[in-house]
């Protein structure tokens, strides 16, 4: 499942974002690239224990934890400190699929982290720059993602993906990946659709007695299906 979520960010927090990164030193994206992505990965990145990464990325955990879109759709167990990139003219980084585990060079849980979801959290608007669409693939076709500043796409981390060369401007995101409470992609996107329908009965029909039920189904099976 590929989960838009809107305004993880407002304006005013990608603004201080933006300042503060436009003004830091940007180093070679290939720093946190495996042996095989390092190939095909040209891009700009922060070092994960710059000052302005540490500070913009817990604005960023900040925000995520209040997000009820977001804490629905990944069921976070853990999430990596957010690091940062840039996209400038002629960059790209071409097909791959993101290492299964990360190990954490900042923050108090330094212990591996399985990677079952992959998030990019756009922090350019998009007429700033041409090219730079993140594409997608999975098992229902390819997808081009390309979202206003402040906005997230959470993607499995197991898929292929590309950033397609930048033509014009330049591409400004913060990238991270989540390991879940749920691991099964197929039992994270149920939960996710039986949480939509159960708020959106909620808004229309609060009173209704089977809503009782129907939530006590959503954390049985939270219940069954979740590590801790
Ligand atoms: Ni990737």
């Amino acid at each position: 499942m590929l989960l838009h979520v809107t305004q993880v960010l407002s304006p005013e927090d990608v603004a201080r974002c933006r300042q503060r990164l436009d003004a830091a030193d940007w180093a070679d994206g290939r720093i946190t690239a495996g042996y095989q992505s390092a190939k095909a990965k040209h891009n700009l990145q922060l070092p994960d224990d710059h000052p302005a990464a540490r500070e913009l990325g817990a604005l960023i955990l900040e925000r995520l934890q209040r997000h009820p879109t977001f804490m629905a759709g990944a069921l976070p167990r853990r999430i990596f400190p957010p690091l940062f990139n840039c996209y400038r003219e002629g960059q790209s980084f071409g097909f791959h699929v993101d290492n299964a585990v990360r190990y954490p060079r900042t923050g108090e849980d330094r212990s591996p982290l399985r990677t079952d979801l992959s998030a990019t959290l756009f922090l350019s608007h998009p007429d700033d720059y041409d090219g730079g669409e993140l594409v997608i693939e999975d098992s229902f076709g390819t997808h081009s993602v390309k979202l206003p500043a402040g906005d997230l796409i959470l993607y499995p981390a197991s898929s292929l993906h590309q950033v397609m060369p930048i033509t014009r401007g330049e591409r400004v995101a913060s990238f991270f990946w989540i390991q879940s409470l749920v691991r099964d992609e197929g039992e994270r996107r149920l939960l996710f659709d039986l949480d939509v329908s159960i708020q959106s009965l909620t808004q229309q029909q609060a009173e209704h007695p089977a809503l009782v039920s129907l939530v006590g189904v959503y954390h049985n099976l939270l219940r069954r299906w979740s590590e801790t």
